[in-house]
C-alpha cells in the first residue's frame, strides 16, 4: 500500500445522499488519497459526471465496455488499498452480497482484496426488510465492513433508520480502515456499548455541576470499533461531536441517566468501555426554580454520592464473559492509583492517563498506560486519540471469547 497516497476506490450508489458523497470525496482528495469514483450507471442521475471529474481529478470509470484494453473490470479492484461504497443501496448489498457483478462497481467488488467500507443510506422498510438484513449478515460474516445507517430525516417529511452518516463521520471511518493497513473487521459480529462524555447533575434548571470532559476520546472508540466491524452503542453525555458513522447514539445528561443507559444496553454485549467522565457527586436536591441571591450569602450546596457505574458493571457482568474497561485521569502518582483503581472497580483494563497542565482534555492527541486485571501494563506512546482507542481494542479484542457461531 501506498501510505502517504493511499489508492480508493469511491463506489457511488444510486441513491440521494449520493450528493453528500461529493464531500467526502473532497475531504479524501484533500488529504492526499488517490480515488477513483466509480458510480453506478443510476448514480450519475443523482450527481453528474462533470462533478466526480472534477472533485477527483480524475476520469470517472462508468463503464466496463470504456477503455477495454486496460481492463477496468479488474484492474480498478486490484489496484485498490480502500473500496467505499456510499451510499450503498439495498440493491447494491444484495447484488454484493450475492457475488453479482453487472456493471463496472460490482465488478470491481469482485476483484478488490483490500478492505472494503460500505456506507448504506435507504428508507427505515428497506434497511429492515429480512432480505437487506441477510445480505448485511452475509456480506459481514465475509469481512466486510457495514456502518450501520444514522438515524435523521430521509428524503421526503419521514425520518429513521436509514440515513447516510455526515461526511466527516464516514471520513474518518475510511481513514480508520486504512490506518489499520488491511487487518480488517476483526470485531465484526460483536456488539460493544461505549460510554463518553461527561455527566451533568443539576442544581437548578439553569446550572450543574460538570467536568472538562470532551468526549472526543470515547467517540475515537466508537468510531474505531465501528470501523472494525463492531455494533456499536455510544452512551453520549452531553458532548458536541458529529455522531460517530456505524454508531447508535443514546444521550443522557446526568451520572443516573448515563447508568441506567449503560445497564439497559450492557446486555448481550462482548464489551463495555466506560470512557464518560462521571460525576462522583449530585446536590442532594435540585430547586426547581434558578436560586436567586438573598443577600444572605450563597446557601451550601449538600452533595450526594453517585452510584458507581463501572463498580456495578464490573461485579455482575452484562453476559458471560464481558470484557468492562474503564477509565482513570489521575494527576499525580498515576500507576499506583491506577492500579488501586483497577483493584477497587474490579475491571478487566484500566486505561489511565494523566491529565492537568493541558493534557487530555479537549486536545486530539492523548497517551496511557493500561493496565490489566492479569497484572500487565501496555504503554500507548502520544498520538491521536484513534489511535490509542484502536490500540484500546486491540487488548480488548485479545480477551474476547471466540464468537459464538450463528448469532
Ligand atoms: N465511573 C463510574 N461511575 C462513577 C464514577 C466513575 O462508572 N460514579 C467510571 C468512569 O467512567 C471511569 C472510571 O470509573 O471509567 C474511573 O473514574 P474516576 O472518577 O477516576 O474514579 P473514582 O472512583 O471516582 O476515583 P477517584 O477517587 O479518583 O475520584
Amino acid at each position: 500500500m501506498n501510505t502517504e497516497h493511499p489508492e480508493v476506490v469511491l463506489g457511488v450508489g444510486a441513491g440521494i445522499a449520493a450528493y453528500k458523497v461529493c464531500e467526502l470525496l473532497r475531504r479524501l482528495t484533500e488529504s492526499g488519497h488517490r480515488v477513483q469514483v466509480v458510480p453506478t450507471a443510476d448514480a450519475l442521475r443523482f450527481v453528474g459526471e462533470p462533478t466526480w471529474a472534477a472533485l477527483s481529478g480524475r476520469p470517472v470509470a462508468t463503464g466496463v465496455w470504456d477503455r477495454v484494453h486496460e481492463v477496468p473490470h479488474v484492474r480498478i479492484g486490484q489496484a485498490a488499498d480502500l473500496v467505499v461504497v456510499a451510499p450503498a443501496t439495498a440493491d447494491l448489498l444484495a447484488k454484493a452480497a450475492h457475488g453479482m457483478a453487472d456493471d463496472l462497481l460490482t465488478n470491481t467488488l469482485l476483484t478488490a482484496r483490500c478492505p472494503v467500507l460500505f456506507a448504506p443510506a435507504m428508507h427505515t422498510e428497506m434497511w429492515e426488510h429480512p432480505a437487506t438484513r441477510a445480505n448485511v449478515a452475509l456480506l459481514r460474516e465475509r469481512g466486510a465492513i457495514v456502518l450501520d445507517p444514522a438515524v435523521g430525516r430521509l428524503t421526503g417529511a419521514d425520518s429513521g433508520r436509514g440515513r447516510l452518516p455526515d461526511p466527516d463521520a464516514l471520513f474518518a471511518a475510511a481513514r480508520r480502515v486504512l490506518a489499520r493497513g488491511g487487518r480488517g473487521a476483526d470485531l465484526a459480529g460483536r456488539r460493544v456499548v461505549v460510554s463518553a462524555g461527561g455527566t451533568r447533575e443539576a442544581i437548578d434548571p439553569v446550572r450543574f455541576l460538570g467536568n472538562r470532559s470532551s468526549g472526543r476520546q470515547g467517540y475515537a472508540l466508537a468510531t474505531t470499533a465501528a470501523a472494525r466491524g463492531a455494533e456499536v452503542v455510544l452512551v453520549s453525555a452531553n458532548v458536541g461531536l458529529p455522531d460517530p458513522a456505524g454508531a447508535r447514539v443514546r444521550r443522557v445528561g446526568s451520572a443516573r441517566e448515563l447508568r441506567d443507559a449503560v445497564l439497559d444496553e450492557r446486555a448481550g454485549a462482548d464489551a463495555v468501555v466506560m470512557a464518560a467522565a462521571v460525576a462522583d457527586f449530585r446536590p442532594a436536591a435540585t430547586a426547581e426554580a434558578k436560586i436567586k441571591k438573598t443577600g444572605a450569602g450563597p446557601a451550601p450546596i449538600e452533595l450526594v454520592e453517585n452510584p458507581d457505574i463501572l463498580l456495578e458493571i464490573s461485579r455482575e457482568r452484562g453476559r458471560p464473559g464481558q470484557v468492562v474497561v474503564g477509565f482513570a485521569a489521575e494527576t499525580d502518582h498515576v500507576l499506583e492509583h491506577g492500579r488501586a483503581k483497577l483493584d477497587r472497580k474490579g475491571c478487566d483494563l484500566l486505561v489511565v492517563n494523566q491529565v492537568g497542565e493541558g493534557r487530555a482534555f479537549g486536545t486530539a492527541d492523548n497517551q496511557a498506560v493500561v493496565l490489566a486485571a492479569d497484572g500487565s501494563a501496555t504503554e500507548i506512546p502520544r498520538g491521536p486519540k484513534e489511535d490509542l482507542a484502536d490500540r484500546v481494542w486491540d487488548l480488548v479484542a485479545g480477551r474476547l471469547a471466540p464468537p459464538v457461531t450463528g448469532r
